[in-house]
């Protein structure tokens, strides 16, 4: 079987079997193919919200298809790759995060969405990296407690200023491994290129960046922008896509090591299984949690709107 013949057994199962495949934008291109949504976190939760599909395929990380069952509850929703978790998602305790709200009354806990469903029970506001900045300044709160990414936090807070944003130590060890030297040595070999990063990268290289951005804005500035090159300082199945969009524009990684093993973790054949019935892993979670995990995501949606 070709990577062509499989995409077509997946289109033609999921048509037939009324399925929608999400895809985060750090998936591969083959699954790029055969996704009816591709996107960055936010836009994901969007697409979970208004889905008409019976079943509906995460293909991304675990609490990305939490977030799918949590405000989809009717749906038969699917973890293409069981082991596909987030590092960061794992990082906070709820208790300690209850005990942090005791001890800081009157504080708005805004949670990025890379956290577990049990952790969003106790946090008032989702964010995503896309919608962050626009969801705290319309937090009517100035008091903001914000967890895990304290690389996301402080880009955050230097773009709202005016409001007291305490962080937590936190974050993405993938884009950690991106460094100074890393931005040093590509300003030397790309000096024409311009610098596009995640603000889950850490706060002394975002200060050099020329655009930081979510995935999907990091994708369509590059798309709109006149020049022809560009380093990618974010996961780097961005750089591949980012070629097949702009085949006339040249990307390279600002790190060859800015791998996530978990979000390249799901392979065309997980997908197909999953469409098939013989793989991927049901998400199945309590009505309880689904309704107190699902108020921050709720919030999120309105104030991001
Ligand atoms: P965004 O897609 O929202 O930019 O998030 C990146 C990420 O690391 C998701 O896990
Ligand atoms: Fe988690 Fe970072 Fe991987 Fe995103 S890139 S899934 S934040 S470890």
């Amino acid at each position: 079987m070709t990577i062509r013949d499989l995409q077509d057994e997946i289109i033609r199962l999921k048509k037939e079997k009324n399925i929608c495949i999400l895809a985060h934008a750090y998936q591969g291109q083959d699954i790029w193919e055969v996704a009816d949504y591709i996107g960055d976190s936010f836009g994901l939760s969007q697409k979970a919200a208004e889905v008409q599909a019976d079943t509906v395929i995460m293909c991304g990380v675990r609490f990305m298809a939490e977030t799918v069952k949590i405000l989809s509850p009717q749906k038969t929703v699917f973890l293409a790759n069981p082991i596909a978790g987030c590092p960061m998602a794992d990082q906070m305790d709820k208790d300690l995060i209850a005990q942090m709200k005791e001890d800081m009354p009157g504080f708005t806990v805004v949670a990025y969405i890379n956290t577990t469903a049990e952790l969003k029970t106790v946090c008032d506001v989702c964010v995503t990296s896309s919608s962050a900045v626009k969801i705290i300044r319309n937090i009517p709160n100035d008091k903001i407690l914000f967890i895990p990414d304290c690389n996301l936090g402080d880009w955050v807070s230097k773009q709202v200023p005016e409001k007291k944003i305490e962080l937590v130590r936190g974050g993405c060890p993938t884009h950690l491994r991106m460094t100074k030297r890393d931005v040093e040595r590509a300003r030397k070999q790309h000096p024409k290129a311009e610098i596009l990063m995640h603000p889950e990268c850490h706060p002394s290289i975002v200060a050099l960046a020329d655009f930081v951005g979510s995935t999907t804005e990091i994708m369509s500035y590059a798309e709109k922008s006149t020049n022809k090159e560009y380093v990618i300082a974010t996961e780097n199945s961005i750089v591949e896509h980012l070629q097949f969009k702009c085949p006339n524009k040249s990307f390279y990684p600002l790190s060859k090591d800015c791998i996530c093993h978990n979000m390249s973790a799901t392979t065309l054949i997980d997908v197909y299984r999953t469409v098939k019935g013989t793989g991927g892993e049901e998400i199945i979670m309590s009505d309880e949690l689904i309704t107190s995990s699902r108020k921050c995501i709720d919030e999120m949606l309105r104030l991001g709107q």
